[in-house]
């Protein structure tokens, strides 16, 4: 039986709250109310995993005292600071500082935002900015289809309204952006098999800049490991390849590590993986572990000395010194803790799992990811790699039955090609027991699926 406030309260919430991919006026009837380690609770007293870090965000778990302490101690000595008009800030300056630490390195270039799609268009307009102060006109942006990069206006323009695109249905959208298919060996969209096929979804950079012209390319942007498009990791030879081509025809490369950094994937950074260095970065999630909003975009010294001078307004909350305080504290965590490494050992613990008990499952194309990154295929036909019908909607049923067992998992299904793929990817600080407690819940739910 829920609660008479529950029910107040899930009837306000259903008025008047907008929830993202839920529909405007619906709920799932959970209001969350208290979390601590790798768990939350809701209103009636039940706890869940967060096999999620909610948006793959909650980087350190919930309940990390340092940083709420940091926040109130900011914020009890200045509540604002803007970084206009030449102002600075003490926290702004010491997180900039700290940053340059962790980032690869000669990126030690910021600018803060307060959040993901901020940190996107602000890239935007300054790779356009670049060429345009070396006064050379190259405006196109190059992405991939499969690829989330936020919901303002320049991230929608940067994802599409093309196949599986979030800017379905909102057009005009921004002009000038290129999208071309993304490195999902499972289904390929060149048809082609890993291992015979040269990275060609790589190559095809290269074919798609000769077409539109290199002259009129500023950049190309794209997750070093697919997020919302459900968890996929490029082939080994795809970042070295793009590096190369980006080089080849003087385009920016510029990396959306909004999601895939702060440890996500095993390294602080994604694209340590493959030793690239991206020209920009941008940065949010995990920067404070989501406990405040938050992020950055860093860029390589010779776009600051092209660009010294100029005039690049940002917004009204970016450098807030309450939130540069969460973000300093956290990255002190991560490297205090070691939060890092303990990503990349218990995921490759979890994958081993996965590999090892679910694989073989009849419903189970494959599970796949780096670090806590993690997506499980799921097909109705293993043989032809098809999907369940959409009519089925067989993974709302996998997430509810999951909700209803004690663990909140994602659900990704927006990839080009028709995919659905379970999400594992909890905060980084679980242990390998925990992931087991986990994985125990939700093995007899994908056991359960019949081929169909
Ligand atoms: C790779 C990537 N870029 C950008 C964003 C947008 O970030 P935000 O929701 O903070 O605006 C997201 C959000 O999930 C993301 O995963």
């Amino acid at each position: 039986m829920t609660s008479k406030r529950t029910e107040r309260l899930l009837k306000w919430d259903q008025e008047h709250i907008v929830h993202s991919r839920c529909g405007i006026g619906g709920n799932i009837g959970v209001i969350t109310d208290k979390s601590h380690g790798i768990y939350f609770q809701d209103t009636e007293g039940k706890e869940y995993i967060d096999g999620a870090s909610q948006l793959l965000c909650v980087n350190l778990g919930y309940g990390q005292r340092e940083i709420i302490d940091a926040v109130y101690k900011e914020m009890d000595r200045l509540q604002y600071s803007m970084l206009f008009h030449g102002f600075s800030n003490i926290a702004s300056i010491e997180c900039g500082r700290k940053l340059s630490e962790l980032v690869p390195e000669g990126l030690d270039h910021f600018n803060f935002t307060s959040g993901g799609s901020e940190g996107i268009d602000l890239t935007l307009r300054l790779a356009r900015l670049y060429w345009s102060v070396k006064g050379r006109d190259k405006y196109k942006i190059i992405s991939l289809y499969d690829s989330y990069h936020g919901v303002a206006g320049g991230g929608l323009a940067v994802v599409g309204s093309g196949r599986g695109g979030y800017g379905r249905g909102i057009i005009p959208l921004m002009p000038g952006f290129v999208h071309i298919p993304s490195y999902y060996c499972y289904r390929c969209m060149f048809g082609k098999e890993y291992r015979n096929c040269n990275v060609h979804c790589a190559q095809y950079l290269a074919e798609v800049i000769e077409k539109e012209g290199p002259e009129n390319i500023a950049a190309f942007i794209a997750e070093p490991e697919l997020g919302v498009g459900g968890m996929i990791a490029p082939p080994p030879g795809y970042w070295p390849k793009v590096r190369e081509i980006c080089d080849q025809y003087d385009i920016l490369l510029i990396a959306d590590e909004v999601m895939t950094g702060f440890g996500r994937t095993g390294k602080m950074f994604a694209l340590e993986h493959w030793g690239i260095k991206p020209d920009i970065m941008i940065m949010a999630k995990g920067i404070t572990s989501a406990y405040i909003p938050f992020g950055a975009v860093a860029f390589s010294g010779e776009i600051w000395e092209t660009l010294k001078g100029r005039n690049l307004v940002s917004y009204t909350y970016a450098g807030h010194p309450v939130c540069a305080a969460a973000a300093i504290k956290a990255m002190e965590i991560y490297q205090r803790d070691k939060v890092v490494e303990n990503a990349a050992r218990v995921g490759k613990y979890a994958l081993e799992r996965l590999k090892r008990d679910f694989e073989p499952l009849p419903c189970v194309g494959g599970a796949n990811g780096l670090g806590l990154m993690l997506g499980i295929e799921i097909v109705a036909d293993k043989a032809t790699k098809r999907p369940f019908d959409r009519k089925l909607n067989i993974m709302q049923r996998i997430q509810d039955s999951a909700l209803e067992k004690g663990i909140f998992l994602r659900m990704a299904d927006i990839s080009s090609t028709p995919s659905d793929r379970i999400v594992f990817a909890p905060p980084l600080v679980i242990t390998g027991e925990e992931v087991d407690k986990a994985l125990d819940i939700l093995f007899p739910i994908v056991a359960t699926l019949k081929p169909s």
